[in-house]
């Protein structure tokens, strides 16, 4: 189902490396259904050429300000009144700073000021211009005002280096963009989803925690929203941006994420526990700092609630889905543990140094009591969209066979 029909969107394209992908996010936007008009800086014309832009948009490209003939046929005013969405991808850090001084100093930046539309960036740099204080400033005062952004990801970058920087791939923008179908599977349902990690105090200092960077209960969460439903987002610490149209809840420990997954609960048709809750907090927090002693320490540690457990064993039970993270016999793990928990569905993915936590990418296979489904591969957007769609039919048939 196209989820832009008829959207006009004003793509931007600065000069970065990531230019390259421009004109496949052209070509995926046209395929949700949207009419895309490019506008070029004059750095992005040296790394893709007008000409790319125009055969995949299907229209003129503007490259300036001073384009006499083409200002005729479509004046910069009315190019920024007929967006209905800008969208600048790559952002560069040169450009968010013009974009955060106010500046209009060339077409893109004009039109930027001129519109009356939404602004979403896709920022794509270095990651030491990333975390530089003046990009941070830059990007905080354009977040404040209401431009979105969207990303950056984190990977292995042009400059050989590695962290975050990496424009997210043009699957995941157009994923983002896509807005809550009002027509959706999952219109008019009520969603909760878990995600992140937990933190266990041992003292006001230190924690216990693990490596979970919540990314794949995000995806999970922004796809739920893309199917129209309305989603509380229960989630631990984690450096992520709240997804479009999702509600999200802040819960620190796995007691407190309990209570706010309980509070969440009454009237939701569906619980997908993505969070990897620590299974164990220390007995007795200390109060204030614990000092070093000569010697060895001793730990005690007492078990945390099982929030999908007691999800899935509560009296107007959803439908439950569980995540297991395995690093062996990952089919045989998930199975018990659809089993022992009770679930009507878990999604499986194998976990270790070389995949699974905090990456853009991930591979799952789904399982249900008498079923199974490979999900394949890909970014974690894509795959929760197919495990929402996998979902979705589970939900209907079960449905069905509780009706006949
Ligand atoms: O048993 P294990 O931790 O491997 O199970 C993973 C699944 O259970 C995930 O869906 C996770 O969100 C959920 N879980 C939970 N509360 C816990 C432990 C795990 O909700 N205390």
């Amino acid at each position: 189902m196209p989820t832009l029909t008829g959207k006009h969107v004003l793509l931007g394209v600065t000069g970065g490396i990531a230019a390259y992908k421009s004109p496949d996010l052209v070509r995926r936007l046209r395929a949700q259904g949207a009419e895309v008009r490019v506008v070029l800086t004059p750095s992005a014309a040296r790394f893709v050429t007008p000409l790319t832009f125009q055969a995949v948009s299907g229209h003129p490209v503007r490259d300036g300000l001073w384009d006499a003939s083409a200002e005729a046929s479509m004046s910069h005013i009315e190019l920024a009144r007929w967006a209905d969405l800008v969208l600048v991808a790559p952002a560069t850090a040169g450009f968010l700073a013009r974009l955060a001084a106010g500046m209009a100093d060339d077409l893109l930046t004009t039109l930027c000021l001129a519109t009356g539309a939404p602004i979403v960036v896709a920022p794509a740099m270095n990651r030491l211009m990333w975390g530089n204080p003046a990009t941070r400033d830059n990007v905080a005062r354009l977040a404040a005002r209401g431009v979105r952004l969207l990303g950056p990801g984190s990977g292995e970058q042009a400059c050989g280096e590695t962290g975050e920087g990496r424009m997210l791939e043009p699957q995941e923008i157009v994923a983002a963009l896509a807005l809550p179908g009002a027509e959706g599977p999952l219109a008019g349902r009520k969603v909760v989803v878990t995600a992140g990690p937990t933190r266990e105090a041992l003292d006001p200092v230190r924690y216990l925690t693990n490596r979970s960077s919540g990314k794949m209960g995000y995806a999970v969460a922004a796809a739920a929203a893309r199917a129209g439903a309305e989603v509380a987002l229960v989630s631990g610490p984690v450096d992520l941006p709240a997804p479009p149209g999702v509600r999200v809840v802040p819960a620190d420990t796995a007691e407190a994420m309990r209570a706010a997954v309980q509070a969440e609960l009454p009237g939701a048709a569906l619980f997908v526990g993505a969070a990897a809750v620590a299974d164990y907090r220390p007995a007795h927090p200390a109060a204030q700092k614990i000092k070093k002693k000569a010697g060895a320490m001793t730990l005690e540690l007492v078990r945390n609630p099982d929030i999908l457990a007691e999800v899935a064993a509560s009296a107007a039970r959803p439908f439950v889905v569980g995540f297991a993270a395995e690093t062996n016999d990952v089919e045989a793990n998930a199975r018990l543990k659809l089993e022992a928990k009770k679930l009507d569905l878990i999604a499986a993915n194998r976990v270790g140094a070389d995949c699974g936590f905090d990456r853009e990418d991930n591979a799952l296979v789904a399982l249900w009591a008498d079923g199974r489904k490979d999900l394949g591969g890909g970014v974690k957007a894509e795959l929760a969209d197919r495990l929402i769609g996998l979902i979705v039919e589970r939900m209907r048939a079960s449905h069905q066979a509780q009706d006949s």
